[in-house]
C-alpha cells in the first residue's frame, strides 16, 4: 500500500486528498503546506470522514518535509491560482520558485518518488520539477489533459443528451488556448462524434474547451478544483493499481512527434512506476501543426522560467 504526499492544501490540494481517500487505495495521505496549520486541520477533517464514507486511508497534514519521508507518488499543488484577467503564465514569476522548491525539499526525504504536477503554467510547472528532480520523464509528468479532454466531454455530453460516461476523446497539447481537442479521435460509444454533432457545434465545443478554465475563474473568481482534483487522483489511482489506463498528461517529449525538449499533453499509459509508454499517434497535417504552435508557445514560457535561473 503505498504513501502518496500532496503539497498544498488549497482547493485543488485538498480535493485531491479528499478524492483519493474515498477511493480507500492508498495507506497513508500526508497533506502539506506552509499556511499555518491548514494543512493539519483540513487532514483532521478528512480523517474524522473515514468512520462516516468508510475508508481506511490515514491522512495527516504538516508543514514538515521530514513527514513526506518514504512517498511513492507526490501531487505537487503548491502555489497560486489565477484570478480574473490573469492567464495561467502570469503565475509563473510565483510558482516556479515555488514548484522548484517544493521538488527539492521533497527529494531531500523521499529517493525516487513519481511526481505528478498540478500547478500553473502546468507545462512549465512541469519542466521545472523534472529540471530540478532530475529523475526520468516517466516519474515525472503534469495533470491538465484528464482535466481538459473532461471538459470537452461534458460539454459533448450535454449537447449531445447523452451519460459523459459514454463520451470518449484525445486531447493533445499544453494546457492553454493553444491546447488541441481532436474530434477525430472523439466517439460516444464508439460511434464517431461526426455523425451525432455538426461541424458548428462542435467546433463551438472545441473553442470554449479551449478557454473552459477561464470561464470557471470569470464564475468564481478563483480557479477551478473538483473536476481537478478528481483528475490528479485518478492519475494516482491508475498508478497505484497498476491499472495502465491511457490518459493525456504533460510529458517530455525528446523525439517522439517529432518534438524535441518540450513538456505537452500527449495519451500516455499510467501505470506502477509511472508512465509506462508514451503513445504515439499518427496525426494529420493540420492536427500536427496545432500540436507544434501549442508546444511553441509553451517552449517560449519554458524559455522565461531558464531566464530566471532557478
Ligand atoms: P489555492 O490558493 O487554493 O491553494 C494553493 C496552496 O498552495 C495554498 O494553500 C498555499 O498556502 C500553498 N502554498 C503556496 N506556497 C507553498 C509552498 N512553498 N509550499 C507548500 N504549499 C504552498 O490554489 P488552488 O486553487 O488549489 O490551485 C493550486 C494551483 O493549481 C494553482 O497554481 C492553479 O493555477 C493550479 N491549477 C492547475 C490545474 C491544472 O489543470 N493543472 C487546475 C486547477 C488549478
Ligand atoms: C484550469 O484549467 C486553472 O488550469 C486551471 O481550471
Amino acid at each position: 500500500m503505498s504513501k502518496v504526499t500532496v503539497v498544498g492544501a488549497g482547493n485543488v490540494g485538498a480535493t485531491v486528498a479528499n478524492v483519493l481517500a474515498h477511493r480507500d487505495i492508498v495507506k497513508e495521505i500526508v497533506l502539506l503546506d506552509i499556511a499555518g496549520n491548514m494543512a493539519k486541520g483540513k487532514a483532521l477533517d478528512m480523517w474524522q470522514q473515514a468512520p462516516i464514507d468508510y475508508y481506511s486511508t490515514y491522512l495527516r497534514g504538516t508543514d514538515d518535509y521530514k513527514e513526506t519521508a518514504g512517498s511513492d507518488i507526490v501531487v505537487i499543488t503548491a502555489g497560486v491560482p489565477r484570478k480574473p484577467g490573469m492567464s495561467r503564465d502570469d503565475l509563473i514569476s510565483t510558482n516556479a520558485k515555488i514548484v522548484s522548491g517544493v521538488t527539492s525539499q521533497i527529494l531531500q526525504h523521499s529517493k525516487d518518488p513519481i511526481i505528478i504536477v498540478v500547478s500553473n503554467p502546468l507545462d512549465v510547472m512541469t519542466y521545472a520539477a523534472f529540471k530540478t528532480a532530475g529523475l526520468p520523464y516517466t516519474k515525472v509528468f503534469g495533470m491538465a489533459g484528464i482535466l481538459d479532454t473532461a471538459r470537452y466531454r461534458a460539454f459533448l455530453a450535454e449537447a449531445l443528451k447523452v451519460s459523459p460516461k459514454d463520451i470518449q476523446a484525445v486531447l493533445m497539447g499544453g494546457h492553454g488556448d493553444t491546447m488541441v481537442p481532436l474530434p477525430r479521435y472523439t466517439t460516444v460509444a464508439g460511434i464517431p462524434v461526426t455523425e451525432l454533432i455538426g461541424e458548428a457545434e462542435l467546433n463551438a465545443i472545441v473553442d470554449r474547451t479551449k478557454v473552459g478554465g477561464g470561464e470557471l475563474v470569470n464564475l468564481m473568481g478563483t480557479s477551478a478544483w473538483y473536476a481537478p482534483g478528481a483528475a490528479a487522483a485518478q492519475m494516482v489511482e491508475s498508478i497505484v493499481r497498476d491499472e495502465n489506463r491511457v490518459f493525456p498528461c504533460c510529458v517530455r517529449l525528446d523525439g517522439q512527434y517529432g518534438l524535441h525538449n518540450t513538456f505537452v499533453g500527449v495519451p500516455v499509459k499510467l501505470g506502477k512506476g509511472g508512465i509506462t509508454d508514451l503513445i504515439e499517434l499518427k496525426l494529420n497535417a493540420d492536427e500536427m501543426a496545432l500540436l507544434e504552435a501549442s508546444s511553441a508557445a509553451v517552449k517560449s514560457v519554458m524559455d522565461v522560467y531558464d531566464g530566471m535561473g532557478l
